[in-house]
């Protein structure tokens, strides 16, 4: 792999527009679809920015997710921290292993168990946009309803009580912080790990209504899922389930104010589908998991007329696959009406692909109309200058967003 003018990863974004990918990568995508960049850690991995290279890699068994195994990327080293063999998420294992965790988990996330949720959802984003009208403006909308929002609905749904939320949004926030230390990252992670063991052994005594629970009787107990991968698959789905879905909730509301017309379509069309078209189109375009999905090679494997060795690392940056002309014309531009959006890579793809997509999509078909009908004059009051956009995160957004209406 070559070692010269290799340029660091992340990319800059300074492109004038916060809601865009770093520039580079149009000019990467036509150029040099496979290109070197140098990780935090000085490791060279391998960039992929064409959508279709990356569906192909994330749909080949000759790249692993096992963040064990060397050469796999790692995003931080609060992240490389926290690789421990014997206690790996499903998401940072592969198949067969993979898929016989996942499996556990599928059952509680389909349309169907989704669509069930969503009067309770209704419910936690009318109380919560109820006690910001009470309050009065300004607000910041990610303390008083972005953040709070996906936090209650996966803590009803694990059986994790809210009033800890505290702990767990402090711990989650750590992990995605890029420049968590090692320590820090330990720390935070064991300080999950001990909350959600003491609550499994709470869950075990006193079963609930709740996805713990429930693991914990037709898994844990039979002897199909070991307890400490209960508890780290519960510290991923806690995290991932709150701080993706309130970046998008936050970023995704910041993008439509600057899309007033198309805001005012969200907010007043009595047509599901052309909101759930807007929150597909809005997912494609901001494509918050702006670190890339994460691989390393098994064997050589030829992409692009690249050869990447067994070993190799590649970080397919599914925001530039998102922003790929040939497959999304025009892809710069936000338009809620896009046809055939549902091919984007904001979910990821392949076996890996999100666990909670339905669950998120659900809370953000709800979450918009509600939040633009109860405040059709929502504004921000501070410029996008001033605003503090998650350049230092695992996950892209808003740090805050002020807003009167
Ligand atoms: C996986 C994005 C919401 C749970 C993923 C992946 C992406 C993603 C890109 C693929 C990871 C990879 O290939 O390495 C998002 C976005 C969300 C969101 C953009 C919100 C807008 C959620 C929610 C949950 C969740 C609400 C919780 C229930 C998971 C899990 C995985 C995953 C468990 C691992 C799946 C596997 O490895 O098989 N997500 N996610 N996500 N997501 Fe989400």
């Amino acid at each position: 792999m070559p070692e010269t003018a290799v340029p660091t990863f992340p990319l800059s974004r300074a492109s004038g527009c916060p809601f865009d990918p770093p520039p580079r990568y149009a000019t990467l995508r036509e150029e040099e679809p496979v290109s070197p960049i140098r990780l935090w850690n000085g490791q060279v991995a391998w960039l992929l920015t064409r959508y279709a290279d990356q569906r192909a890699v994330l749909a080949d068994p000759r790249f692993s997710a096992d963040v064990t195994r060397p050469g796999h990327p790692a995003q931080s080293a609060g992240v490389q921290a926290r690789r421990a063999p014997d206690r790996l998420p499903f998401i940072a294992q592969d198949d067969p292993e993979h898929n016989h965790q996942r499996r556990m988990f599928t059952a509680h996330f389909t349309v169907r168990r989704v669509a069930a949720m969503k009067p309770r959802i209704q419910e936690i984003i009318d109380r919560l946009l109820d006690r910001m009208e009470a309050a009065g403006p300004p607000a910041d909308l990610v303390s008083a309803f972005a953040l709070p929002m996906p936090s209650l609905v996966i803590s009803e749904l694990l059986g994790v009580p809210h009033r800890d939320h505290g702990l767990f949004q402090r711990a989650a926030r750590t992990l995605v912080t890029l420049a968590s230390t090692a320590e820090e990252s330990r720390a935070a992670a064991g300080e999950l790990a001990d909350y959600l063991d003491h609550l499994i052994t709470v869950k075990e005594r006193e079963p609930a209504d709740d996805l713990l629970s429930s693991l914990v009787a037709e898994r844990v107990r039979t002897g199909e899922l070991g307890r400490e991968y209960l508890v780290e698959n519960a510290i991923l789905l806690l995290s991932a389930g709150h701080e993706t879905t309130a970046n998008m909730t936050a970023l995704g509301t910041l993008a439509l104010l600057h899309h007033p017309e198309q805001l005012a379509v969200v907010r007043d069309s009595d047509d599901p589908a052309r909101v759930a078209n807007a929150v597909e189109e809005l997912l494609r375009y901001l494509t918050i998991t702006h670190s890339g999905r994460r691989r390393v090679a098994t064997e050589d494997v030829e992409i692009a007329g690249t050869v990447i060795r067994a070993g190799e690392g590649v970080v397919l940056a599914n925001d530039a696959g998102n922003r790929d002309g040939t497959v999304f014309p025009d892809p710069d531009r936000l338009d809620i009406d896009r046809p055939e959006v549902r091919r984007h890579i904001a979910f990821g793809h392949g076996s890996h692909q999100c666990l909670g997509q339905n669950l998120a999509r659900a809370e953000l078909q709800l979450a918009y109309p509600a939040l633009l009908r109860r405040f059709p004059g929502l504004r921000t009051t501070v410029p996008d200058g001033e605003l503090r956009f998650k350049e230092d995160m695992l996950v892209y957004g808003v740090h805050e967003l002020p807003v009167a209406w």
